[in-house]
């Protein structure tokens, strides 16, 4: 494979004597996945039958918690679930897979989040009921919490404007003055409003963000994904976009870096841009630089779609690094004529 660049900026070391690699703040709920080739409802009272009904972890926070976790990170969730049996499976599950759940709030007044899948072949349909997701406020964030730890990830901004938006900058700005690196992964924006000064105001106090590629162009409101990746470098953070089987574009200053693997074909990418953010995390908290941190994102997340579910198919560090190994990474130019269009390999 191609040999690695040099990295455009190296990124800031991990701060000593914290005993938390990585503190996730976001959405935690169960996903029901429903599969088949024909899983579309008929009203009117019908009953249909399909291949099969799963129980799966969900939420972009605690995915990416679990992930990290299998990496071999110590990670703490801060979010909020009903007190019910899905919020009960929900702490179950992250506590047997060793995610620290003690700063999960237990909401008496709203049921736990949830959100139903229906997925046929490579598409899906998504239906979520925040419940308690949306209840995790700014009080919520234990500011000692925030303080042991190496990085902050903050995920599903959208899904917690309301609640969490009007603080995030300042818990963001809390985690760095602290000494944790921090990261932040809108995801989408199901109100289609996309930007507001407070989420500005939260980009600019995030070392990383993490979107998908229309992620990228709805959120920098860019026509093109090259006018995105500038936009959003010059909004502060570094920047890494999910390209789905074509990898991540991954840049910390003006050189940008294009990372792919062999596309896989997958079994259910729910998640996978979940688990991406989790093996860059986790590169980068080894010290690597951002291109060969994407490349463990790019694996992690190619490998989390080989399974059902968000975290099933989510790899150990052995696997995950030796698949990584394979990554391309290519330095690329930002020019008029596009980013995709004009490589220099090195
Ligand atoms: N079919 C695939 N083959 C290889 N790698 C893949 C495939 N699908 C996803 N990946 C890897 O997983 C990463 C994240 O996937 P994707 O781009 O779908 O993220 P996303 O849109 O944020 O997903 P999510 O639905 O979890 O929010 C990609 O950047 C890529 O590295
Ligand atoms: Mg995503």
């Amino acid at each position: 494979m191609l040999s690695p660049p040099e990295p455009a900026q190296p990124w800031p070391g991990p701060a000593a004597g914290h005993d938390l690699d990585l503190v996730v703040i976001g959405d935690c709920n169960p996903d029901v996945l429903v599969l088949g080739d024909d899983v579309t409802p008929v009203f009117g009272q019908r009953e249909k039958l399909v291949d099969r009904i799963s129980l799966e972890i969900g939420g972009s926070a605690a995915i990416t918690a679990v992930a990290a976790a299998r990496l071999g990170l110590k990670v703490a969730l801060i979010a909020a679930v009903g007190n019910d049996p899905a919020g009960t499976f929900m702490l179950d599950q992250l506590t047997r897979e060793g995610v620290d759940v003690r700063t999960v709030l237990v909401r008496d007044g709203a049921p736990t989040g949830m959100t139903v899948a229906l997925s046929r072949g490579g598409d899906r349909a998504i239906l979520t009921a925040l419940g308690a997701i949306a209840s995790l406020a700014p009080g919520d964030v234990p500011h000692d919490t925030l303080a042991r730890a190496r990085h902050v990830h903050v995920s599903s901004y959208f899904l917690l404007a309301d609640s969490l938006g009007p603080g995030l900058a300042a818990i963001l700005s809390a985690a760095r003055a602290a000494g944790a690196t921090t990261s932040l992964d809108t995801n989408w924006d199901p109100a289609g409003r996309w930007r507001d000064e407070r989420l500005s105001a939260a980009i600019a106090q995030a070392g990383l963000l993490l979107p998908n590629e229309a992620e990228a162009l709805a959120l920098s409101g860019a026509a093109s994904l090259d006018a995105a990746v500038s936009a959003l470098i010059g909004s502060g953070p570094a920047l890494a976009v999910k390209l789905g089987e074509r990898g991540a574009l991954c840049a910390a200053g003006p050189v940008l870096y294009r990372v792919s693997l062999p596309p896989v074909t997958p079994v259910d990418t729910t998640g996978a841009g979940d688990c991406f953010n989790a093996g860059l995390i986790a590169g980068l908290l080894r010290g690597l630089p951002l291109p060969r941190a994407a490349a463990l994102g790019c694996a992690v997340g190619a490998l989390s779609t080989g399974a059902l579910g968000g975290t099933a198919g989510a790899p150990g560090l052995p696997a995950a690094t030796e698949v990584a190994e394979h990554a391309a990474i290519r330095t690329v130019r930002p020019d008029r004529s596009g980013i995709e269009k004009r490589p220099r390999v090195p």
